[in-house]
């Protein structure tokens, strides 16, 4: 202790107000997003993405259209994890598209995500019309966050300095959307059905079925939890969940729910380069 107190007064540096993990993470964030926007995106896109197709949709043209008919500002530090999130999202809908079963997500917020998934089953089948498709979202933004939802844990574990305080990224009712945007963003699909309200209370609402792909986007460890809790054992044979969040270094909740659940029932399951978790029921 006295060793740490000395070294940090021979560095000058006793008087420096603490910062939070959070805020030590968002100042790493708001450096990428600097770098992120002087940088020639467009040409990166290209290199990276120019050939990748959804059907016969260019990927790019796909996501942008994707984006901005859901009225969702995609940031420049997303910009080029954005389109690879939404291919490998596209990917597994199409594969499950062979299974037998719905599909759902939990998290919709503007309707980005759900979008993509419409959009690609209409690749493969022109007359898709949503049936089968699930949108749950409480349209009233986050849940209240737990302790597990604290930014310190998983950055302490990633060698963080010693003394940052924890904290919480975005607190309840961020990220609200209106249920409204999202119908007419989906305008097409007039058969996915809307579920509005809060996970788990809104469950007993969804049709008693297997289903055969669920896109979990819900930030936090409660409601990530019970929706592996609800649909893992629904899930059918060769059934895909995906989790956007566990690679997301503001939202440890996700990754941890994942990684309890997962633990205490034996799962296998695949991280993505894009932070993205997959389960492939066997
Ligand atoms: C990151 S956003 C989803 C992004 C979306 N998939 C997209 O493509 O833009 C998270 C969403 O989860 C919803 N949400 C978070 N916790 C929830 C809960 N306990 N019950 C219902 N919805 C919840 C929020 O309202 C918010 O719209």
């Amino acid at each position: 202790m006295f060793l740490r107190m000395l070294r940090s007064a021979l560095a000058g540096n006793q008087e420096k107000p603490q910062k939070s993990m959070v805020e030590v993470l968002q100042d790493t964030q708001r450096r990428l997003a600097v770098a992120h926007m002087r940088a020639p995106r467009d040409i990166h896109a290209y290199i990276m993405f120019g050939e990748m197709r959804i059907g016969n949709e260019l990927l790019m043209e796909f996501t942008r259209s994707c984006s901005n008919d859901s009225d969702s500002f995609v940031p420049p530090l997303k910009e080029l994890h954005r389109p690879l999130a939404s291919y490998f999202l596209a990917r597994y809908f199409l594969y499950s598209l062979d299974l037998e079963g719905a599909r759902a997500e939990c998290g919709v917020f503007n309707g980005m995500s759900a979008l993509v998934m419409c959009r690609t089953a209409k690749t493969r089948n022109p007359e898709f019309d949503g049936t089968d498709l699930h949108l749950i979202d409480s349209f009233k933004g986050l849940n209240r966050p737990g302790p597990e939802d604290h930014v310190q844990a998983r950055a302490v574990d990633a060698g963080a300095e010693h003394g940052t305080r924890s904290g919480i990224a975005y607190s309840e009712g961020a990220l609200a959307a209106s249920i409204h945007g999202v119908r007419e963003a989906l305008r097409d699909f007039p058969r996915a059905t809307i579920h509005s309200g809060w996970i788990p209370e809104v469950f007993p609402e969804l049709p008693d079925t297997m289903w055969a792909l669920v896109h979990l986007d819900v930030d936090h460890y409660a409601p990530t939890l019970a929706s592996l809790d609800y649909f893992y054992p629904k899930l059918t044979k060769g059934g895909v969940i995906i989790c956007d969040d566990y690679g997301a270094p503001l939202f440890p909740g996700a990754h941890r729910a994942w990684d309890e659940y997962c633990a205490d029932h034996d799962v296998p399951y695949v991280v993505l380069d894009t932070g993205q978790s997959v389960i492939i029921k066997q």
